[in-house]
């Protein structure tokens, strides 16, 4: 990555703001059930404790829109934290102010600051100058490890950086070289697996793959809307009627571009979609009204196999079936298994995919998981991540670190 990063700075005795993404899953009493991205963060914060930084952790958690939703403070992120550092995290109720400024204070070189969630102010969204200033009034320095929420341009993720020196984390940069490498120079024969519910969330994926000679996977419900645009007959299954010209473009686009698109041939059908309901296969051809497509089918399956056993680099993006609704996680797990299988390089981004491999004990097969989902998509779709563009570049002479 040619962005500077925390190894480049000296930060002795200095307060560093560093934006994490905490966005983390609790559970009914609060309790953090999943700390993948608390720990991804870990490498940063010991690089900055142990060079004696005072840290200054800003984060967000869910989407409370502006106000103060006491389910998500950040307190129980705070102590799952603490307990991964095994070290004091102070954490303060506000995120800027006289609270702040004072806790600050009272911060020795070395030791954290934990900021309340940064969404509760609903400048932050807006990425509102005045709040941009306030946070970066707290610190020396500006550190963005917070890859899976680079793609929002907010107060603490992009507008502080007008303020401060800026560098990266080294999650941000870990993420950042497996990402670039899949978009600059891709290995080939690549292929590209993309499900989900969004026809519009993968549509810019797909358009930014075309132009090359690799091999779409398309499945889930997004796969429904384009077998439907194909012209098949798809009874009851979830569908985006209201995408459809968008998926007729797409496979119009398919057939002049050197990219195959592969489609489900068969798909698992239900007449009431829950855990365990009865299920037929058939092929896309003969889907009975009143029947939905849940899954993808052996003979899909197959092909998927094939595809992905010939690949160089492997991309993966958002679930193949009702990966919830046991057994029709299937689809998803058998490809999660030719994907920890094949020699490829893997990258695999969205929350669904990394929890079956995880499931599955393959998590350590593949080559990269990021913590990103949202973010991995727009890079994808060749989109610059205002989080990542804000940074200072390698190429600029050092970098100043205010006071
Ligand atoms: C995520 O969980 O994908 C990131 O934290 C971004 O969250 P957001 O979609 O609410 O911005």
């Amino acid at each position: 990555m040619n962005k500077l990063t925390v190894k480049d700075v000296s930060v002795q005795g200095k307060n560093i703001l560093v934006r994490v993404d905490f966005n983390v899953p609790l559970n009914e009493e609060g309790k953090v059930i999943d700390d993948t991205k608390i720990r991804a963060s870990l490498p940063t914060l010991d690089c900055l404790l142990a060079k004696g930084a005072r840290v200054i952790i800003v984060s967000h958690l869910g989407r409370p829109k502006g106000k103060v939703v006491e389910a998500l403070r950040m307190d129980p992120v705070a102590r799952r934290l603490a307990q991964l550092l095994g070290r004091t995290v102070e954490k303060c109720d506000f995120i800027t102010g006289p609270e702040v400024d004072d806790a600050l204070h009272n911060l020795s070189p070395g030791a954290l600051l934990m900021l309340e969630n940064v969404r509760f102010d609903p400048r932050e969204e807006k990425n509102d100058p005045g709040f941009a200033c306030e946070l970066a009034r707290l610190a020396d320095l500006y550190v963005n490890d917070a890859f899976g929420t680079a793609h929002r341009a907010h107060a603490s993720t992009s507008g502080v950086a007008a303020y401060l020196p800026a560098v990266a984390g080294l999650l941000m940069d870990k993420e950042m070289s497996y990402l670039n490498k899949s978009r600059e120079k891709p290995l080939f024969p690549l292929v590209v697996i993309l499900g989900g519910k969004k026809v519009a969330d993968k549509i810019g994926v797909i358009r930014h793959f075309l132009p090359c000679d690799c091999t779409l996977l398309l499945g889930g419900v997004m796969a429904n809307t384009f077998l439907k645009a194909r012209g098949f007959s798809m009874g009851d299954s979830l569908c985006e009627d209201d995408k459809l010209d968008m998926a007729r473009e797409i496979l119009e686009e398919a057939e002049r571009s050197p990219a195959k698109l592969l489609l489900p041939l068969d798909v698992f059908i239900v007449e009431k979609l829950q855990r365990d309901s009865a299920h037929q296969v058939k092929s896309v051809d003969d889907i009975p009204s009143g029947w939905s497509a849940v899954d993808v089918g052996p003979k899909t399956l197959q092909s998927f196999q094939e595809a992905i056993a010939d690949a160089k680099m492997i991309l993966w993006n958002g679930p193949l079936g009702a990966y919830e609704f046991p057994p029709f996680h299937w689809g998803t797990e058998m490809v999660a298994r030719a994907v920890a299988k094949s020699d490829a390089e893997s990258i695999i981004g969205g929350g669904d995919i990394v929890a079956a491999l995880e499931k599955l004990d393959l998590s350590g097969q593949v080559t990269h998981i990021s913590t990103g989902g949202g973010a991995v998509l727009d890079f994808w779709k060749g989109k610059d991540l205002p989080g990542l563009s804000v940074l200072q570049d390698r190429t600029k002479s050092g970098v100043n670190v205010k006071g």
